[in-house]
Protein backbone atom coordinates (compact mmCIF):
# COMPACT_ATOMS: atom_id res chain seq x y z
CA UNK A 1 0.00 0.00 0.00
CA UNK A 2 1.42 3.57 -1.03
CA UNK A 3 1.27 5.83 1.99
CA UNK A 4 3.27 8.56 0.61
CA UNK A 5 4.79 9.90 3.32
CA UNK A 6 8.11 10.18 1.87
CA UNK A 7 9.16 13.95 3.02
CA UNK A 8 6.44 14.20 5.69
CA UNK A 9 8.80 15.30 9.27
CA UNK A 10 7.75 13.58 12.52
CA UNK A 11 8.60 13.66 16.25
CA UNK A 12 8.41 10.54 17.82
CA UNK A 13 8.66 10.86 21.74
CA UNK A 14 10.28 7.81 24.08
CA UNK A 15 11.44 6.73 20.34
CA UNK A 16 14.85 5.27 21.14
CA UNK A 17 13.54 1.69 22.08
CA UNK A 18 10.40 -0.71 22.19
CA UNK A 19 7.41 0.34 20.25
CA UNK A 20 8.21 4.43 19.85
CA UNK A 21 11.48 2.74 18.67
CA UNK A 22 9.75 0.56 16.33
CA UNK A 23 7.67 3.22 14.68
CA UNK A 24 10.69 5.51 14.44
CA UNK A 25 12.34 2.76 12.05
CA UNK A 26 9.01 2.60 10.17
CA UNK A 27 8.76 6.35 9.78
CA UNK A 28 12.64 6.24 8.32
CA UNK A 29 12.49 3.62 5.84
CA UNK A 30 9.21 5.57 4.22
CA UNK A 31 11.78 8.31 4.08
CA UNK A 32 10.57 10.63 7.07
CA UNK A 33 12.82 13.34 8.74
CA UNK A 34 12.24 12.26 12.23
CA UNK A 35 13.36 13.48 16.03
CA UNK A 36 13.57 11.18 18.55
CA UNK A 37 13.35 12.07 22.05
CA UNK A 38 14.07 9.96 25.24
CA UNK A 39 16.39 10.94 28.32
CA UNK A 40 19.63 8.53 27.66
CA UNK A 41 21.73 10.19 25.62
CA UNK A 42 23.55 6.46 24.64
CA UNK A 43 19.89 4.66 24.48
CA UNK A 44 19.03 7.19 21.77
CA UNK A 45 22.72 7.16 20.09
CA UNK A 46 21.70 3.10 19.88
CA UNK A 47 18.52 3.68 18.08
CA UNK A 48 19.64 6.21 15.31
CA UNK A 49 22.41 2.66 14.61
CA UNK A 50 19.78 0.74 14.41
CA UNK A 51 17.43 3.00 12.55
CA UNK A 52 19.94 3.50 10.13
CA UNK A 53 21.36 0.18 9.36
CA UNK A 54 17.94 -1.43 8.70
CA UNK A 55 16.78 1.45 6.24
CA UNK A 56 20.31 2.48 4.33
CA UNK A 57 18.95 3.03 1.32
CA UNK A 58 16.10 5.44 2.81
CA UNK A 59 15.33 8.71 1.95
CA UNK A 60 14.84 9.35 5.81
CA UNK A 61 16.69 11.12 8.33
CA UNK A 62 17.11 10.91 12.01
CA UNK A 63 17.67 13.57 14.81
CA UNK A 64 17.63 12.62 18.42
CA UNK A 65 17.11 14.64 21.47
CA UNK A 66 17.66 13.81 25.19
CA UNK A 67 14.82 14.96 27.09
CA UNK A 68 12.74 14.25 30.04
CA UNK A 69 9.40 14.73 29.37
CA UNK A 70 8.06 14.79 33.19
CA UNK A 71 8.34 18.43 32.96
CA UNK A 72 6.86 21.16 30.86
CA UNK A 73 10.35 22.28 29.44
CA UNK A 74 11.75 19.39 28.56
CA UNK A 75 8.54 19.41 26.06
CA UNK A 76 9.89 23.00 24.96
CA UNK A 77 12.83 21.93 24.02
CA UNK A 78 11.51 19.03 21.94
CA UNK A 79 9.36 21.28 20.17
CA UNK A 80 12.05 23.88 19.64
CA UNK A 81 14.29 21.34 18.42
CA UNK A 82 12.00 19.90 16.20
CA UNK A 83 11.25 23.49 14.78
CA UNK A 84 15.02 24.05 14.50
CA UNK A 85 16.15 20.33 12.86
CA UNK A 86 13.08 19.77 10.60
CA UNK A 87 11.33 23.21 10.08
CA UNK A 88 8.04 22.01 10.23
CA UNK A 89 5.76 19.18 11.68
CA UNK A 90 3.55 16.55 10.10
CA UNK A 91 3.73 14.02 12.45
CA UNK A 92 3.43 13.39 16.51
CA UNK A 93 3.70 10.20 17.43
CA UNK A 94 3.51 10.36 21.70
CA UNK A 95 4.66 7.01 22.88
CA UNK A 96 6.64 7.81 26.11
CA UNK A 97 5.42 6.12 28.94
CA UNK A 98 6.72 3.72 31.87
CA UNK A 99 4.47 3.24 34.52
CA UNK A 100 5.47 0.56 37.10
CA UNK A 101 3.14 -2.31 37.99
CA UNK A 102 2.61 -3.45 41.41
CA UNK A 103 -0.28 -4.18 44.18
CA UNK A 104 -2.44 -1.29 44.80
CA UNK A 105 -1.74 -1.70 48.35
CA UNK A 106 2.30 -1.39 47.62
CA UNK A 107 1.66 1.68 45.16
CA UNK A 108 2.21 5.09 46.46
CA UNK A 109 0.72 8.22 45.54
CA UNK A 110 4.23 9.22 44.02
CA UNK A 111 3.85 5.87 41.65
CA UNK A 112 0.61 7.37 40.55
CA UNK A 113 1.56 10.70 40.13
CA UNK A 114 4.87 9.26 38.19
CA UNK A 115 2.77 7.70 35.89
CA UNK A 116 0.20 10.83 35.32
CA UNK A 117 3.23 13.41 35.16
CA UNK A 118 4.98 11.35 32.41
CA UNK A 119 2.60 9.65 30.06
CA UNK A 120 -0.79 11.64 30.34
CA UNK A 121 0.82 15.43 31.12
CA UNK A 122 3.49 14.29 28.93
CA UNK A 123 1.61 13.61 25.68
CA UNK A 124 -1.31 16.39 26.58
CA UNK A 125 1.32 18.91 26.59
CA UNK A 126 3.06 17.50 23.42
CA UNK A 127 -0.50 18.25 22.10
CA UNK A 128 -0.66 21.65 23.09
CA UNK A 129 2.66 22.49 21.86
CA UNK A 130 2.84 20.96 18.41
CA UNK A 131 -0.86 21.43 17.45
CA UNK A 132 -0.03 25.53 16.78
CA UNK A 133 2.52 24.57 13.99
CA UNK A 134 0.32 21.68 12.78
CA UNK A 135 -2.92 24.21 12.62
CA UNK A 136 -0.44 26.61 10.91
CA UNK A 137 -0.12 24.63 8.26
CA UNK A 138 -3.62 22.87 8.24
CA UNK A 139 -2.46 19.49 8.02
CA UNK A 140 -1.42 17.30 10.66
CA UNK A 141 -1.26 14.00 12.51
CA UNK A 142 -1.05 12.21 15.63
CA UNK A 143 -0.98 9.01 17.17
CA UNK A 144 -0.72 8.53 20.98
CA UNK A 145 0.40 5.15 21.83
CA UNK A 146 -2.24 4.34 25.15
CA UNK A 147 -2.84 0.78 25.96
CA UNK A 148 -5.52 -1.96 26.32
CA UNK A 149 -5.22 -1.27 30.46
CA UNK A 150 -7.33 1.91 29.84
CA UNK A 151 -10.47 0.25 29.21
CA UNK A 152 -9.58 -3.16 31.05
CA UNK A 153 -7.69 -2.11 34.39
CA UNK A 154 -6.03 -5.02 35.92
CA UNK A 155 -5.58 -4.71 39.66
CA UNK A 156 -1.94 -4.91 39.14
CA UNK A 157 -1.36 -1.85 37.07
CA UNK A 158 -3.82 1.28 38.39
CA UNK A 159 -1.15 4.25 37.69
CA UNK A 160 -1.02 2.91 34.03
CA UNK A 161 -4.62 1.86 33.83
CA UNK A 162 -5.81 5.10 35.62
CA UNK A 163 -3.35 7.30 32.76
CA UNK A 164 -4.07 5.13 30.18
CA UNK A 165 -8.48 5.75 30.89
CA UNK A 166 -7.99 9.33 31.18
CA UNK A 167 -5.66 9.68 27.72
CA UNK A 168 -8.48 7.81 25.75
CA UNK A 169 -11.04 10.29 27.04
CA UNK A 170 -8.53 13.41 26.14
CA UNK A 171 -7.74 11.79 22.67
CA UNK A 172 -11.63 11.43 21.84
CA UNK A 173 -12.16 14.47 23.34
CA UNK A 174 -9.70 16.91 21.73
CA UNK A 175 -10.29 14.81 18.09
CA UNK A 176 -13.28 17.28 16.96
CA UNK A 177 -11.64 20.61 18.09
CA UNK A 178 -8.47 19.15 16.02
CA UNK A 179 -9.99 18.31 12.94
CA UNK A 180 -11.24 21.85 12.56
CA UNK A 181 -7.47 22.66 11.72
CA UNK A 182 -7.49 19.54 9.33
CA UNK A 183 -5.28 17.72 12.39
CA UNK A 184 -6.39 14.41 13.04
CA UNK A 185 -5.50 12.52 16.23
CA UNK A 186 -6.10 8.31 17.07
CA UNK A 187 -4.84 6.26 19.25
CA UNK A 188 -3.81 2.63 19.61
CA UNK A 189 -4.04 0.84 22.42
CA UNK A 190 -1.45 -2.28 22.48
CA UNK A 191 -1.63 -5.55 24.61
CA UNK A 192 0.96 -6.89 26.53
CA UNK A 193 3.86 -5.65 23.34
CA UNK A 194 7.64 -7.65 23.14
CA UNK A 195 9.56 -4.55 24.86
CA UNK A 196 12.51 -4.23 27.25
CA UNK A 197 9.31 -2.46 29.26
CA UNK A 198 7.01 -5.46 29.11
CA UNK A 199 9.72 -8.01 30.69
CA UNK A 200 9.86 -5.03 33.73
CA UNK A 201 6.27 -5.56 33.57
CA UNK A 202 5.86 -8.65 34.18
CA UNK A 203 8.92 -8.77 36.59
CA UNK A 204 6.46 -6.57 38.67
CA UNK A 205 3.40 -8.49 37.98
CA UNK A 206 5.21 -11.76 39.43
CA UNK A 207 6.00 -9.78 42.51
CA UNK A 208 2.84 -8.14 43.22
CA UNK A 209 0.74 -11.46 43.08
CA UNK A 210 3.84 -13.73 44.58
CA UNK A 211 4.08 -15.89 41.50
CA UNK A 212 7.42 -16.73 39.45
CA UNK A 213 8.34 -14.69 36.36
CA UNK A 214 7.81 -17.82 34.58
CA UNK A 215 4.49 -18.03 35.73
CA UNK A 216 3.61 -14.20 35.58
CA UNK A 217 4.67 -14.71 31.42
CA UNK A 218 2.77 -18.01 31.05
CA UNK A 219 -0.54 -16.28 32.89
CA UNK A 220 0.27 -13.21 30.28
CA UNK A 221 0.82 -15.15 27.22
CA UNK A 222 -2.04 -17.87 28.13
CA UNK A 223 -4.61 -15.07 28.46
CA UNK A 224 -3.93 -14.00 24.76
CA UNK A 225 -5.87 -15.75 22.19
CA UNK A 226 -3.43 -15.67 19.38
CA UNK A 227 -1.05 -17.07 21.93
CA UNK A 228 1.72 -14.53 21.81
CA UNK A 229 2.81 -11.34 22.90
CA UNK A 230 2.41 -8.13 20.46
CA UNK A 231 5.65 -7.44 17.93
CA UNK A 232 5.83 -3.94 17.87
CA UNK A 233 6.90 -4.06 14.32
CA UNK A 234 2.88 -5.22 14.20
CA UNK A 235 1.89 -1.57 15.76
CA UNK A 236 4.08 0.49 13.87
CA UNK A 237 2.13 -0.33 10.78
CA UNK A 238 -1.09 0.57 12.24
CA UNK A 239 0.91 3.68 13.10
CA UNK A 240 2.07 4.35 9.85
CA UNK A 241 -1.38 3.75 8.34
CA UNK A 242 -3.10 6.20 10.76
CA UNK A 243 -0.94 8.81 9.62
CA UNK A 244 -1.26 8.30 6.49
CA UNK A 245 -4.06 10.36 3.69
CA UNK A 246 -5.32 6.18 3.76
CA UNK A 247 -6.79 7.09 7.18
CA UNK A 248 -8.30 10.69 6.31
CA UNK A 249 -11.60 9.96 7.51
CA UNK A 250 -10.19 8.41 11.02
CA UNK A 251 -9.93 10.70 14.02
CA UNK A 252 -10.94 9.95 17.63
CA UNK A 253 -10.70 6.52 16.94
CA UNK A 254 -9.15 4.28 19.59
CA UNK A 255 -7.61 0.90 18.04
CA UNK A 256 -7.25 -1.86 20.24
CA UNK A 257 -4.24 -4.44 18.89
CA UNK A 258 -3.88 -6.93 22.14
CA UNK A 259 -4.28 -10.56 20.00
CA UNK A 260 -8.21 -10.75 20.94
CA UNK A 261 -7.09 -10.49 24.39
CA UNK A 262 -9.77 -7.82 25.46
CA UNK A 263 -13.23 -9.29 26.19
CA UNK A 264 -16.80 -7.45 25.76
CA UNK A 265 -18.00 -5.66 23.01
N1 LIG B 1 5.06 -2.89 26.12
C1 LIG B 1 3.80 -3.07 26.41
O1 LIG B 1 3.36 -4.20 26.75
C2 LIG B 1 2.81 -1.93 26.30
C3 LIG B 1 1.44 -2.22 26.36
C4 LIG B 1 0.52 -1.19 26.28
C5 LIG B 1 0.95 0.12 26.15
N2 LIG B 1 2.28 0.39 26.11
C6 LIG B 1 2.68 1.80 26.02
O2 LIG B 1 3.53 2.01 24.91
C7 LIG B 1 4.46 3.05 25.21
C8 LIG B 1 5.88 2.55 24.95
O3 LIG B 1 6.11 1.39 25.73
P1 LIG B 1 7.36 0.45 25.43
O4 LIG B 1 7.00 -0.91 25.91
O5 LIG B 1 7.85 0.63 24.06
O6 LIG B 1 8.41 1.08 26.49
P2 LIG B 1 10.04 1.00 26.53
O7 LIG B 1 10.53 -0.12 25.72
O8 LIG B 1 10.38 1.04 28.00
O9 LIG B 1 10.47 2.39 25.88
C9 LIG B 1 10.09 3.59 26.51
C10 LIG B 1 10.65 4.77 25.77
O10 LIG B 1 10.21 5.96 26.45
C11 LIG B 1 11.38 6.71 26.86
N3 LIG B 1 11.09 7.35 28.14
C12 LIG B 1 10.82 6.75 29.34
N4 LIG B 1 10.68 7.68 30.29
C13 LIG B 1 10.88 8.89 29.70
C14 LIG B 1 10.90 10.24 30.17
N5 LIG B 1 10.71 10.54 31.46
N6 LIG B 1 11.13 11.24 29.28
C15 LIG B 1 11.35 10.95 27.97
N7 LIG B 1 11.35 9.71 27.47
C16 LIG B 1 11.13 8.68 28.33
C17 LIG B 1 12.48 5.65 26.95
O11 LIG B 1 13.80 6.21 26.84
P3 LIG B 1 14.64 6.66 28.19
O12 LIG B 1 14.38 5.59 29.22
O13 LIG B 1 16.04 6.76 27.76
O14 LIG B 1 14.06 7.96 28.59
C18 LIG B 1 12.16 4.79 25.75
O15 LIG B 1 12.59 5.44 24.56
C19 LIG B 1 4.22 3.46 26.67
O16 LIG B 1 3.39 4.58 26.70
C20 LIG B 1 3.49 2.24 27.23
O17 LIG B 1 2.65 2.57 28.31
C21 LIG B 1 3.22 -0.59 26.17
Amino acid sequence: MELNLTGKTAIVTGGSAGIGLACAGALFREGVRILIAGRNPKRLEKAVQSIDSAGADSRGQVFTISADLTDAGGVRRVEKEAIKLLQNIDILINCAGAARAGAFFELSDQDFLDAWQLKLLGYIRMVRAIVPHMAARRDGRIVNIIGAAGRTPPSTFLAGSTTNAALINFTRGISRELARDDIRINAISPGSTATERSKRLIRQTAEAKGISIDEAMAETVGSIPTGRLVDPSEIADLALFLVSDRAASITGAEILMDGGRTPGM
